[in-house]
């Protein structure tokens, strides 16, 4: 079974990041000197997959820019003997083809996958959502590949959260568990109340998914009321007989789409990076002699 198209949608208005959304994209957000969109493309790219469709709208020709080449600037970098610094991006733009198709609307996440309709034709295909960085020795959509050619079928990767936690994710309901890490779902159902949640295993960003989802956003989409919802489609697939499974990806993953999960992120990975993490460790210090040193002692309060 081969797997080598990705979708990854980035049409979202990006309201929590306000004013700055209002002309550079979420998606471009920096995360130690690269945009967040980076990772997911990368994660991609290192599962053996060739080719990226962005579902984005029109303020989004920065994500386009970034996966360009820029020569000149390449020429430049040659000369100061600087060209590892856009090493990596280079070599995603070299071994990966990138498409994109404009979502008009935020209709929802399902809304935005059946635009991909006629770029997988009939395959399976990987979604990753931009919002979640998972970080792993083997890439999580590499571990989703194996397990979609393992079971010929349909796979979510999801993690366990706390229960308090699963009113902002798709959580599922399992049919039977068939490793420690891998489930046949039984069906699925998108933020639910913390009493109407079937489990505490909540959907990560990460798909493998047959073809026959777009057969699925099309018959849903005629009755969905509000934003057309990817997890509703899972559902419907599973309804229809189609198989389900969610995979329990191992790896620590971040959310970039709310300022504090976009800060802690940043915190997290300067802390593992040799070049930010005596930077971090001395500002924090710094704050904390700030905050806990009592005005009268006789110090004095440090700058930063
Ligand atoms: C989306 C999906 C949800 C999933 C989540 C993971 O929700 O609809 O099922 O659990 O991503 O980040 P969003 O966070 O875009 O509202």
């Amino acid at each position: 079974m081969e797997i080598t198209k990705v979708v990854i949608p980035a049409a979202g208005l990006g309201t929590r990041f306000l004013p700055y959304t209002k002309t550079v994209p979420k998606e471009m957000l920096p995360i130690l000197g690269k945009p967040a969109i980076h990772y997911s493309v990368e994660e991609a790219v290192n599962s053996g997959i060739e080719h990226v469709l962005f579902i984005t709208n029109r303020s989004k020709a920065l994500i386009s820019n970034y996966f360009d080449s820029n020569t000149e600037l390449d020429f430049f970098l040659q000369d100061k003997n600087k060209l590892a610094d856009v090493k990596g991006i280079n070599r995603l733009i070299k071994e990966t083809h990138f498409s994109y198709i404009r979502q008009s609307e935020p209709l929802g996440l399902g809304h935005a996958i059946l635009m991909a309709k006629p770029f997988v034709g009939k395959e399976y295909f990987g979604i990753a959502l931009p919002d979640d960085i998972i970080i792993n020795k083997r890439p999580s959509l590499d571990q989703l590949i194996r397990i979609a050619r393992q079971e010929r079928a349909t796979v979510i990767a999801v993690q366990e959260v706390p229960h308090d936690h699963v009113t902002n994710y798709g959580i599922i309901r399992v049919k039977k568990q068939i490793t420690p890490n891998l489930f046949h779902v039984e069906s699925l159902v998108e933020k639910p109340s913390i009493k109407d949640a079937p489990s505490n295993l909540a959907i990560v960003g990460r798909y493998v998914v047959s073809h026959k989802i777009f057969a699925s956003l099309e018959e849903i989409s005629g009755y969905a009321t509000q934003e057309l919802q990817l997890t509703d489609a899972l559902c419907h697939m599973l309804q229809h007989n189609e198989k389900v499974f969610a995979y329990k990806i191992e790896g620590t993953r971040y959310d970039v789409g709310t300022p504090r999960g976009w800060l802690k992120t940043v915190v997290d990975l300067g802390l593992q990076d040799p070049l930010h993490k005596e930077d971090i460790l001395q500002l924090v210090q710094q704050h904390s002699n700030h905050f806990f040193l009592p005005e009268t002692s006789g110090h004095k309060k440090l700058s930063i």
